[in-house]
């Protein structure tokens, strides 16, 4: 009896049967993953014939062709097919694009990040793939790293919240599996130069950078993929220390691990840590690599090895029956059932996105310019971005990946803010001026002034653009681009009511936004109902809720700015510029005021081993119902090292009627108060911790737990 055959045996039985009839190049092949539209036509029946493991970025029809030959190797193991559905299934033109990760990140909301992960899931599986390569756990603390947008922002806590509730999401069902990436410390690499060295020690990385990763693992986040760059200049991909002893030992992961992009290949070209690729191919495996994306010759490399007794027959093992367990989980073996492929932008999808859309964009000031009143005659809508899908969507759709696209007519429903405001305002004349592109090639700020003098109101819609972004992106400068600015500058002298709108991958330096227009709201990549939602609340149809993840600098030059930093600087700012930044983390209006008092602990002197309810109450003083975001900060008052002047510990969003008090209550586990020492341990320190609890970094009330 072929157990592997047996729906009803438990997996690792089948696992083990199938993996007891397998060759060494059936093994080897399942480690390999090519893509499918980079290779050559001869190339593409030879790794479809092989039973490779996987494909990357095949879509729709091609999917059921790569199975059927799957089908028709000697042991039909079926392939994982994988996507970058990064914001939803955005490489396939049609499917639900979601606001970016950062975006969405701002709307602080466990459950629609979930739902987010849940529709993406259910439309990746229904246009016949298995996996996403997302969430993204990196952590956005270098703004000129061009794969900000790709991140839940800069707090190692939000990132760990955000990825533990999307990969929920997209696992739940058993439809696809998830991919927590990139591991780990990417986004630090020095300089914010992508896939460049990390100048991080291991301490620093158990600190901030492994616990969103704890947090996957134990999710059960089906794999994880290898970043590119180095860690203190040891490439990741030959990381054994971080992969095979931490990760998986320590972590007790037991998904699989898929490098990046011919990250094998890098070790030989890029970082030259190996002479040739059968060393490379020796030092990934050995590191705890399970898959390799995209380097061919693995194949060959590995069954020379193999053949010549230089690798460990049980490495391999262990590689193929991790991902084979996979393969199992999600039914491959079994005639997968998959979702009709009418749930591919189905209104219940659409629904969920526009909502979340409404809860990710972020008032950042408001001097009684919103909400506009809806009979406003004339609204000029002006701005390099008021009326650009691609800037809308950000990157990971099909504009940009696998090739870059220009002019690709976008198949589903989506709003830019112009259409947004055609929609929200009818009653209203609206004047449109580009007025000029991101770059200044094309400058018609003349029109745009001429159309602002005729406007009662002023919607200039600024930001960046995808060729500013992304992989080989990274910017020196994050400022607005000069002939933005002088647009803004012009349109200000129009003496016009002036609300900016940001639709931009990430921080921009915005200070003469926040001192001289009326109104500054930033969505980010809000997706498909971006344009929509900034419209609605322009007109006030909804209470504004987002906050910022990630803080935005006065000047470039003073990134990194994130919040929770050490404290010791001489002065707390460069002579050159005002202290702070222009918006913090948490950062984030509503049109209501929310009033935060008698806040109480359950205990106030606690052991390691203690729960603490913290609870607070929150009136909510205006006259429109709201949610708000409550969050709980922590200082280590006095530590054996240096610990963050501010840390995130908890947060909740809730919902407060107009004029209603609610009591909000945020769980603190005392293990989450531990600092990590120099000896790689995880220690609650005795003595007195502050207890900040409210609405951003700079608005609470404060109490004192003791540590005993
Ligand atoms: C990126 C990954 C991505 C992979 C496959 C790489 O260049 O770093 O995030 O999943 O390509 O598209």
């Amino acid at each position: 009896m072929e157990i592997y055959k047996d729906k009803n045996a438990d997996i690792e039985s089948r696992v083990s049967d199938l993996l007891s009839r397998m060759s060494d190049e059936e093994k080897v092949g399942q480690m390999l993953q090519v893509s499918y539209n980079t290779l050559s036509g001869e190339d593409y029946e030879k790794y479809k014939t092989l039973g490779v493991g996987s494909f990357l970025h095949v879509l729709g029809e091609e999917c059921d062709e790569i199975r059927e030959k799957a089908a028709s190797t000697r042991l039909g193991i079926p392939p994982l097919l994988g996507i970058d559905a990064i914001h939803g299934h955005a490489l396939r033109n049609g499917a639900t694009v979601f606001p970016s990760q950062l975006a969405a990140s701002c709307s602080f909301n466990r459950e629609l990040i979930k739902e987010m992960g849940r529709v993406t899931a259910r439309e990746v599986c229904a246009d016949g793939l298995d996996w996403t390569f997302s969430p993204v756990l990196c952590i956005g603390r270098d703004l000129r790293w061009g794969r900000v947008d790709e991140t839940f922002g800069e707090d190692s806590y939000v990132v760990g919240e955000m990825g533990k509730a999307i990969i929920e999401g997209y696992e739940d069902e058993n439809l696809i599996i998830s991919c927590a990436k990139h591991y780990i410390a990417y986004g630090e690499a020095t300089g914010g130069r992508d896939a460049y060295d990390s100048e991080v020690t291991e301490r620093k990385i158990r600190e901030v950078f492994l616990p969103p990763f704890k947090k996957a693992v134990d999710a059960g986040c089906g794999s994880v993929m290898t970043a590119y760059g180095s860690i203190d200049a040891k490439p990741l991909t030959a990381n054994k220390r971080l992969l095979r002893e931490i990760l998986k030992d320590e972590l007790g992961f037991k998904g699989f691990v898929v490098t990046d992009w011919e990250n094998v290949r890098s070790l030989v070209t890029n970082q030259h840590f190996a002479e040739n690729l059968t060393d490379a191919s020796r030092a990934a495996i050995e590191a705890g690599n399970d898959m390799s994306m995209n380097t061919h010759e693995f194949y060959e490399c590995v069954l020379s090895l193999l053949k010549n007794k230089k690798i460990h027959m049980s490495l391999i093992d262990d590689a193929v029956r991790r991902i084979l367990r996979v393969k199992f989980r999600l039914g491959l073996f079994d005639g997968k059932k998959r979702p009709e492929k009418s749930v591919i932008a189905c209104e219940g999808h659409k629904k969920i996105n526009h909502e979340l859309a409404r809860e990710s964009i972020v008032l950042l000031k408001n001097d009684s310019a919103l909400p506009l009143d809806g009979d406003t005659k004339t609204i000029a809508v002006i701005g390099p971005n008021a009326d650009d899908v691609r800037a809308l969507y950000g990157d990971w759709t099909y504009f940009s990946h696998p090739e870059p696209k220009r002019d690709v007519k976008p198949l589903g429903e989506y709003y830019t803010v112009l259409d947004g405001m055609r929609e929200v305002f009818k009653k209203s004349r609206i004047l449109y001026e580009k007025g000029c592109d991101i770059f200044g090639h094309e400058n018609e700020t003349d029109k745009a002034v001429k159309a602002a003098k005729k406007a009662d109101v002023v919607i200039c819609v600024l930001g960046d653009c995808l060729a500013q972004n992304g992989e080989y992106r990274d910017r020196a400068d994050i400022s607005l681009t000069p002939i933005q600015l002088e647009l803004l500058k012009r349109l200000k002298g129009t003496q016009k009511k002036l609300i900016a709108v940001l639709v931009n991958c990430k921080p921009l330096c915005i200070q003469y936004l926040k001192e001289n227009c009326d109104a500054v709201i930033e969505m980010f990549n809000g997706g498909d109902y971006g344009g929509l939602a900034a419209a609605e609340l322009i007109a006030g149809r909804f209470n504004p809720s987002g906050k910022l993840t990630i803080s935005f600098p006065r000047h470039s030059a003073q990134t990194p700015c994130y919040y929770n930093g050490y404290g010791g600087w001489h002065g707390g700012r460069y002579m050159d510029i005002d202290e702070g930044n222009v918006y913090d983390f948490g950062d984030g209006l509503s049109f209501s005021e929310y009033e935060y008092s008698n806040l109480r602990l359950s205990k106030k002197t606690v052991t390691e081993n203690d729960v603490v309810e913290v609870s607070v109450d929150v009136k909510n003083n205006g006259a429109m119902d709201g949610k708000e975001t409550v969050m709980l900060f922590v200082n280590d008052v006095v530590s054996s090292i240096l610990t963050p002047v501010k840390e995130l510990k908890a947060f909740e969003k809730v919902f407060i009627g107009a004029g209603e008090k609610k009591t909000v209550t945020l769980r603190l586990d005392v293990k989450d108060l531990a600092l990590v020492t120099h000896g790689l341990k995880r220690v609650v320190e005795k003595g007195e911790f502050e207890i900040m609890v409210g609405s951003n970094t700079k608005k609470y009330i404060k109490d004192t737990l003791t540590v005993v």
